[in-house]
């Protein structure tokens, strides 16, 4: 375990925390509590930021043209969605949360997707698929949640074929004055009261600013992906810093050495 990775796995913060259950199994619970509204809120809270940002994650990958897709964490299937502008052969997403992942078959399906799309109960941390299996992975807002954040970016890492791409779409805490003000005070003050009243879930939304608040940052984010082994890394800052999209790729070192 690097240094970075180990401060961050000592401050990790848990959805509930007057519960003793390790954080993936909270996790699990919280997004199957809040399955039936996490859309709305999602849309609601980023006065439908969220879907520009998935958008814009995906349009990262256009240049590859990516055959087969791994959307990690993929909850109700957004970002998966929004990758069909891609043309791919098959995008597959994963996630523990049962609850989340039928809301995302539901839409799949209005949207006659579901020859292209199909999504699995599965574990980021233990992704099971083999060994390069996948032109490109994506994950938006997944990673922060990982249990074991080193074990999912070396999972990534195993699955994705030489030469493939990754897309990351995580919240960051934008640093200048005045927005990291305003941030503050909406994602800590407002978001979780509105979050509680509509999801009834008294602890899920407040753990959402708390974990983004103990994610590393974006250069111990990188150097944590450099460690994993990708390269070509690069980070692009969304709406004032409230959000990034983290880029790299799995060298093909075949095709290096023969360079
Ligand atoms: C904030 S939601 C993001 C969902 C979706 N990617 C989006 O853009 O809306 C985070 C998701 O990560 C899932 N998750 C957390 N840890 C996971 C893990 N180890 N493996 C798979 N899914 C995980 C949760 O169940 C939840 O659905």
């Amino acid at each position: 375990m690097t240094l970075q990775n180990s401060l961050y796995q000592e401050a990790v913060t848990q959805p509930y925390k007057e519960i003793d259950a390790g954080k993936k199994e909270q996790v699990e619970v919280m997004f199957d509590q809040i399955a039936p509204k996490y859309d709305f809120l999602n849309h609601f809270l980023s006065f439908g930021i969220d879907r520009l940002w998935r958008k814009r994650a995906v349009k990262k990958l256009k240049p590859f043209s990516p055959n087969k897709i791994l959307d990690l964490a993929t909850g109700t299937g957004d970002l998966a969605i929004a990758a069909i502008r891609l043309k791919p052969e098959k995008i597959i997403g994963i996630d523990i949360s049962g609850r989340m992942l039928e809301k995302g078959r539901l839409k799949i399906k209005k949207k006659g997707l579901e020859r292209i799309i199909e999504l699995q109960t599965g574990d980021s941390e233990k992704i099971p698929f083999p060994e390069e299996e996948f032109d490109a992975l994506m994950v938006a807002f997944g990673v922060r949640n990982f249990e074991d954040l080193n074990r999912g970016l070396n999972e990534m890492y195993r699955v994705l074929k030489p030469g493939g791409t990754f897309v990351i779409l995580e919240f960051s805490s934008p640093s200048y004055f005045p927005i990291k003000q305003i941030y503050s005070f909406y994602f800590f003050k407002i978001l979780p009261q509105i979050g509680k009243m509509v999801s009834k879930d008294s602890s899920a939304y407040s753990y959402l600013p708390e974990s983004v608040d103990v994610f590393p940052d974006r250069e111990n984010f990188l150097g944590l992906l450099e460690k994993t082994g990708f390269s070509c890394l690069s980070f692009e800052s969304l709406s004032f810093g409230i959000a990034a999209i983290y880029t790299g790729i799995k060298e093909n070192y075949n095709i290096v050495k023969k360079l």
